[in-house]
């Protein structure tokens, strides 16, 4: 039998003390069509009377929400990731919150990046572990930080590819450093999974690292909704338990897991998608240099800093009037003074999006 990697380990004590209390949860059994169930929150009758026949789960998935295509999109995403299991939240901001709150208790140390997503932030915060916020994407700060824990457990929290900067973290020394140091490495690849690495499983696939928990959202490059958690059967064994996002909330709709499930096939089977899109951003990012702007970064998102709030709001509004949408990013989302255009580009677009997009910009700045 597989065991936990050492950071988790002791979650295999903790769902065993479960277990004697007669307190622990598991994924229940279908029920057969026969039975009649007084269990969900349909209260209509509605959720299997739609279009599709999958549109609610009608309840927690703990409660009576279970439902075939959750396991099978679970299934299908720990085989692609080479993964133990999986377990899938309605959104990457539960995901992320439950998880942190979950895992991480008082005691205990939390490392996070400092241009963690929101969604990271509050779920640390959530947990009431010690909180050491450390410079973006500095290994040497993670490790000064690591040399500060005191008895708990220490966890290190980042993202693989940050969409405000598009930059990664060194992934390897990272896992180094928690190895070292007996801590578990939590990486979200919501923005690198489907674009990065061999059929798509991202920048800790790319890099050859297995963090102990592997955040990804279906929103993104798998063009559904909803998110997942990946790891070690005790780590989905602890959520499903504990994850009070997941277990306090209704389940994944079926219709969605179906959408997830599909984006994901298409995707893992697609490299002339991850071509396209990576060949669509190396050829605006070439553009934009040949024009005097110097985006932050690598790949997809391409972050143009401007500097005041203001500005990146006006260049928004002057592309818009050109028929080219990018976003202008203010605080809070990024710091003050830091205000940029985010420029993401997909496999959808074609090379004349694209050029079309350098022109506008030119234009702009005319
Ligand atoms: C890094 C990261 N994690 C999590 C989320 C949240 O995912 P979702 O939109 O599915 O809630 C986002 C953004 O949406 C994100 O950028």
């Amino acid at each position: 039998v597989k065991q936990a990697p050492p950071a988790l380990a002791h979650l295999a004590y903790e769902l065993r003390v479960l277990a004697q209390e007669g307190l622990l949860r598991e994924r229940p059994a279908p029920l057969s069509p026969e039975a009649v169930s007084f269990c969900s929150n349909d209260y209509l009758g509605l959720a299997s009377r739609t279009c599709t026949g999958l549109a609610g789960a009608g309840a927690s998935r703990l409660v009576a929400g279970e439902r075939a295509e959750h396991a099978e999109l679970e299934r299908e995403c720990a085989a692609w990731l080479g993964a133990d299991a999986a377990l899938a939240f309605s959104s990457g901001y539960a995901a992320n919150l439950g998880t942190l709150a979950a895992l991480a208790r008082e005691g205990d140390l939390l490392v996070s990046d400092e241009r963690n997503h929101a969604s990271l932030v509050d779920g640390a915060r959530l947990s009431r572990a010690r909180i050491a916020v450390v410079p973006h994407v500095d290994a040497n700060a993670v490790e000064q930080a690591l040399a500060q824990s005191r008895g708990g457990r220490a966890w290190v929290i980042t993202e693989s590819y940050f969409s405000m900067d598009a930059d990664s973290p060194d992934l390897a020394a990272l896992r180094g450093l928690c190895d070292q140091r007996g801590a578990a490495l939590v990486v979200d690849e919501a923005h690198a999974l489907g674009v990065f690495g061999p059929e798509g499983r991202g920048l800790c696939a790319a890099a050859g690292v297995v963090p102990d928990v592997l955040i990804g959202t279906f929103g993104k490059a798998f063009g559904a909704s909803g998110a997942f958690v990946a790891g070690c059967k005790e780590l989905i064994g602890w959520l499903w338990n504990r994850a009070r996002t997941f277990v306090y909330s209704t389940g994944m709709s079926p219709a969605c897991a179906t959408a997830a499930l599909d984006g994901l096939r298409v995707a893992r089977r697609s490299p002339h998608l991850r071509g396209s899109v990576l060949a669509n951003a190396k050829r605006l990012r070439h553009g934009l240099h040949g024009i005097g702007v110097s985006p932050l970064g690598h790949g997809h998102i391409i972050p143009w800093v401007l500097g005041r709030a203001e500005s990146a709001s006006e260049m928004s509004s002057k592309l818009a009037a050109r028929g080219v949408h990018a976003l202008a990013i203010r605080p809070p989302s990024v710091p003050t003074g830091t205000a940029r255009l985010r420029l993401t580009v997909s496999a959808h677009h074609t090379e004349r999006d694209v050029d079309r997009a350098t022109a506008a910009v030119r234009e702009c700045l005319e």
